[in-house]
């Protein structure tokens, strides 16, 4: 059975953002904050050096949409639909109400408390839409503005995994955290 029946992901509102499908015209966007290396530092891949990889990430959306198994945002600015970053729920477990967590914005857009506002509708619509039961974020233990996030949002940290990302010539660490339904706060 697939958690959200279809063509599309559903957009959703929030106060300055739209969370929305992407499109192919938003594979200029996507290449501008996927190829900044600040925005990479601790992302599990390396960067993107390559246009191409833009386009293949919104047949990528498609591809996983299709299986059911990761859906992922375009997160847009609502004053004129620009593309500024995307989160995504990975690892889509159905059987056990679960999936994990991930985010990127625009480096130029941090620090404005654009992704507490886009992870806040996201987790408002797994809980009560999708009625996921557990959401689960991998991290890497140096990024801090992350973890911040998360521990804002009321995540908990549950575990450290040693030496689990080969990304370029680093082997990374992991720092696991876990939100419950039952920690959200509207439910
Ligand atoms: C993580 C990220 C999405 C945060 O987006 P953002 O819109 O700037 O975050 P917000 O403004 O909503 O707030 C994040 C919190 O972290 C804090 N923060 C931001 N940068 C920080 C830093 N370098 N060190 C510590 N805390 C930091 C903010 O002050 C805020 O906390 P506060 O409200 O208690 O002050 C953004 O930094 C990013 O895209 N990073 C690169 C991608 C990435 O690492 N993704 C996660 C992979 S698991």
């Amino acid at each position: 059975m697939m958690m959200i029946e279809g063509d599309a992901l559903p957009t959703l509102a929030s106060q300055r953002l739209v969370l929305r499908w992407l499109e192919h015209r938003d594979a200029d966007a996507l290449f501008e904050i996927f190829s900044d290396r600040e925005v990479m530092r601790y992302w599990s891949s390396p960067l993107w050096a390559d246009h191409a990889d833009a386009v293949e990430m919104v047949e990528s959306v498609r591809r996983h949409f299709a299986e059911g198994s990761l859906y992922q945002w375009g997160v847009a600015r609502r004053c004129d639909d620009v593309i500024i970053g995307t989160c995504t729920l990975a690892q889509v477990d159905t059987q056990n109400r679960r999936a994990e967590i991930g985010f990127a914005l625009r480096q130029d857009h941090w620090g404005q408390g654009y992704m507490t506002e886009a992870l806040r509708t996201l987790l408002t619509f797994s809980f009560e839409d999708l009625k996921l039961h557990r959401i689960e974020a991998d991290v890497d233990p140096r990024n801090a503005a992350s973890i911040r996030l998360l521990e804002n949002l009321g995540f908990q940290r549950e575990g450290y995994l040693r030496q689990r990302w080969f990304v370029g010539d680093e082997i990374n660490d992991t720092v696991f955290y876990g939100l419950l339904r039952s920690d959200w706060p509207t439910i």
